[in-house]
């Protein structure tokens, strides 16, 4: 395969994972822990097709519960985003929502009564709408969240709720810091260790929401999704799941975890916890199994941060290429192994069988309690 062939495969994969669409009981079950956090405010959900969003239908369905303020979605037109097709942009006429261009829909007002519209989401907006209060509009952009036009509506809101773009992640987040806006956003776990994402940790401007910990999340994917990977599943209406695995939360807001000790039932022994080579610090293969009464520096499994609770612990960096974290005490040469460049991307165990370099890991140590 040409390196070209190959960078088109790739391109076409992180499309496909662009357009997964969120489940209405993930974000119910993540929103339960941040009810009273929502009160008054202006919610945006900016890479959300109303006529289609579970994160639009969740805050419409729930507007009173939380006692919103506003509910603003934004989406591209299908000619630029989701389901790119040939020819001239259609519009929508008198009704916006009949059109294929980008939309804004803007929710002030919510009437009691929603239930039996909540789980129809074109009854549901057909019932909104009656509201002269609320609003649809053509944009007049590509409805792209980067877009000048996007970025004021996000300026005007308080709150941004969504699964954006896989391939966009990061400038999604960078977007979202820039303009110091409270956030409840999917991603991927692995996102963590990106260098413009893990100074937003390592800086208590980031952590991992509450409600999942592990384990794969269902997707709906559009009717052109190839089915080819294990764990899919086609609903009797011909809707298409697949699932997902690294899925986290990524928010700002306050969760129970961080207030929560971590509970350490194990004790340190240099034969159970072996030391690094090129770190002075141990390896603790799992969260379970940091040891109460260690209190130097340990590397954990970047899952870490889902119980990461910044009163308890301190995270000191992360072992990577380029010794962000300064803590690296030895670079490998051609003189140690054949591998050593990857050997310098990682933190390295020396075993009988040689030099065994680790998966990503934390720097992370106890903090003491007059720390
Ligand atoms: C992962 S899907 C999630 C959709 C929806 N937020 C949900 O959770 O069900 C991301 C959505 O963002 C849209 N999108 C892609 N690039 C975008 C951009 N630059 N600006 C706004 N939306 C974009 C995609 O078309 C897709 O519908």
């Amino acid at each position: 395969m040409t390196k070209g062939h190959r960078e088109d495969l790739d391109k076409a994969k992180r499309g496909k994972a662009d357009e997964f669409y969120t489940q209405y009981a993930d974000i119910e079950k993540e929103m339960s822990d941040h009810l009273g956090q929502f009160k008054g405010k202006r919610v945006l959900c900016n890479c959300d097709d109303p006529r289609e969003s579970n994160f639009f239908r969740y805050f419409a369905a729930n507007f009173l519960t939380l006692g919103l303020k506003s509910l603003i979605a934004t989406c591209q037109g299908h000619q630029q985003g989701r389901t790119k097709g040939k020819g001239p942009k259609r519009q929508g006429g008198k009704d916006p929502l009949k059109g294929d261009r980008a939309l804004a829909i803007e929710i002030n007002e919510v009437g009691g009564g929603l239930g039996p519209f909540a789980k129809d989401p074109s009854a549901l907006l057909g019932r909104l709408l009656k509201n002269r209060r609320n609003s649809v509009r053509e944009l007049s952009g590509d409805g792209d969240f980067r877009s000048e036009e996007c970025a004021s509506i996000l300026e005007s809101c308080d709150i941004v709720a969504t699964n954006p773009p896989f391939s966009l992640f990061r400038e999604f987040l960078r977007q979202l810091v820039a303009h110091d806006k409270k956030f409840l956003i999917i991603g991927n776990i692995n996102a963590a260790t990106y260098k413009d994402v893990f100074p937003l940790i390592m800086g208590d401007k980031l952590w991992m929401g509450h409600s999942i910990h592990g384990g794969d999340r269902e997707f709906r994917v559009p009717s052109s999704y190839p089915l080819d990977a294990a764990g899919h599943r086609v609903d009797p209406s011909g809707a298409r799941f697949i699932r997902v695995k690294g899925v986290r939360w990524f928010t700002n807001l306050d969760v129970p975890h961080r207030h929560k000790p971590l509970r350490l039932t194990e004790r340190y022994s240099p034969e159970a916890y072996p030391g690094y080579d090129n770190y002075d610090a141990i390896e603790v293969s799992a969260v379970s199994r940091i040891p109460c009464d260690y209190f130097g520096t340990m590397c954990v499994p970047i899952t870490f941060l889902d119980k990461y609770n910044p009163s308890q612990f301190r995270i000191l960096g992360i072992t990577d290429r380029q010794n962000t974290s300064g803590l690296r005490t030895r670079k490998y040469t051609a003189s140690d192994s054949p591998k050593y460049n990857d050997l310098n991307a990682r933190g390295v165990i020396l075993t009988d069988q040689g030099y065994k370099p680790k998966y990503a890991r934390l720097l992370i140590r106890r903090r003491d309690p007059d720390d």
